[in-house]
């Protein structure tokens, strides 16, 4: 495994040649970095599996090169998933459709959908074209853990498995796609993301419906109560009573990460020798680029325990919360 420093372009012929040959390839998306492999390709599809040491039975989202290649995954296609497909690919958005039956079992977790997304990042596009096939990738990381949104993180976690790495810089939505299925009755949010709520209810013409989180199939990793989360416990706070937990808890001898969304509460923390605080941008889609970062960075101090300011509740920070809650063990109202 190499990180390739030579051109883009023979990079991306190496890497398809790669896929073409059954390997795995680590490549960046405007979301997170993915872990890729030939979707029609089962023993290759295995291999991401073991890297990432996910259970088999879990589905992956097919990256295409375009809306035209959806009807090579997927049938009884409705027109919606053409309009959103029009409008938000290449984009954080991936659609669940109905599977075609050739699709390998091992991609779809043997479901009745098939979920595909374009994603909006030149080194991805490059890599799907070259290749010319659908590539099968989950978030370039273990399982249940925080994705990479920078080739070193891919680097530091799988390094010695993947075949190789593309570097195409930090991911500049930092949060994993918004997922849309059009096989229930009603357009259904199966994941909140990078692609806000408002923006698919203005698409549509109605508000998709929320699939809720803990009660949803097994098979969905990115459903599960605990993922997206760092080794450290963590917990999440409301606003004004962050600091006195995080008071009490270096009272008690505990090293603390603070994950602070407000200036002020930062100002006093920083001065605490024990708490590392990490300010993070006041806006959804400044915090979603930057979480990732964060928390790997706190995870890596060797701290007792992280607490994270929570962020208001409502449509706009949906996805943020969505991730902080799977991240935390305590989430305090
Ligand atoms: O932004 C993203 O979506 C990133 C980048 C790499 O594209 N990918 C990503 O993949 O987050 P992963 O495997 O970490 O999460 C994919 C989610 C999982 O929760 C999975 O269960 C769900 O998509 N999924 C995949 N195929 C599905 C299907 N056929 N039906 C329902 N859910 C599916
Ligand atoms: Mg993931």
């Amino acid at each position: 495994m190499n990180i390739q420093s030579c051109s883009l372009r023979d990079e991306v012929i190496t890497a398809a040649a790669l896929l073409r040959a059954g390997k795995t390839v680590a490549f960046p998306t405007e979301t997170v970095y993915g872990l890729g492999a030939d979707a029609g390709n089962s023993t290759a599809v295995r291999r991401v599996f073991e890297i990432k040491g996910r259970p088999l039975g879990h589905p992956l989202i097919i990256h295409i090169a375009g809306a035209g290649d959806i009807e090579t995954w997927a049938k009884d296609v409705p027109d919606m998933a053409f309009r959103l497909a029009e409008r938000f690919w290449p984009g954080p958005l991936t659609l669940v459709l109905r599977r075609k039956a050739w699709v390998p079992d091992l991609v779809t977790g043997a479901q009745d959908g098939v979920a595909l997304r374009v994603p909006l990042h030149p080194v991805a596009l490059a890599l799907l074209r070259a290749f010319g096939g659908g590539v099968a990738a989950p978030s370039a990381n273990r399982f249940g853990g925080v994705s990479p949104t920078e080739a070193r993180h891919v680097f530091e976690e799988l390094g010695g498995k993947v075949d190789l790495i593309l570097d195409g810089g930090s991911c500049a939505i930092g949060i994993e796609s918004t997922i849309l299925s059009l096989i229930e009755t009603m357009p259904t949010i199966l994941r909140p993301g990078g692609l806000p709520v408002t923006a698919l209810t203005e698409a549509i013409g109605m508000q998709p419906a929320l699939a809720l989180s803990s009660g949803q199939s097994i098979r969905c990793p990115g459903m599960l109560p605990r993922h997206y989360a760092p080794r450290t416990m963590m917990e999440a706070e409301p606003s004004e009573a962050i600091w006195d937990r995080c008071c009490e808890l270096e009272a008690a001898g505990e090293r603390v990460g603070v994950l602070a969304l407000t200036d002020p509460l930062a100002q006093s923390a920083i001065q605490r020798q024990t708490t590392v605080v990490v300010v993070m941008p006041p806006d959804p889609p400044g915090y979603a680029r930057r979480l990732y970062t964060a928390l790997r960075r706190l995870d890596s101090e060797g701290l007792d325990r992280l607490l994270v300011e929570r962020p208001p509740m409502n449509f706009e920070w949906l996805a943020v919360n969505d991730r902080l809650r799977r991240a935390t063990q305590v989430w305090r109202e």
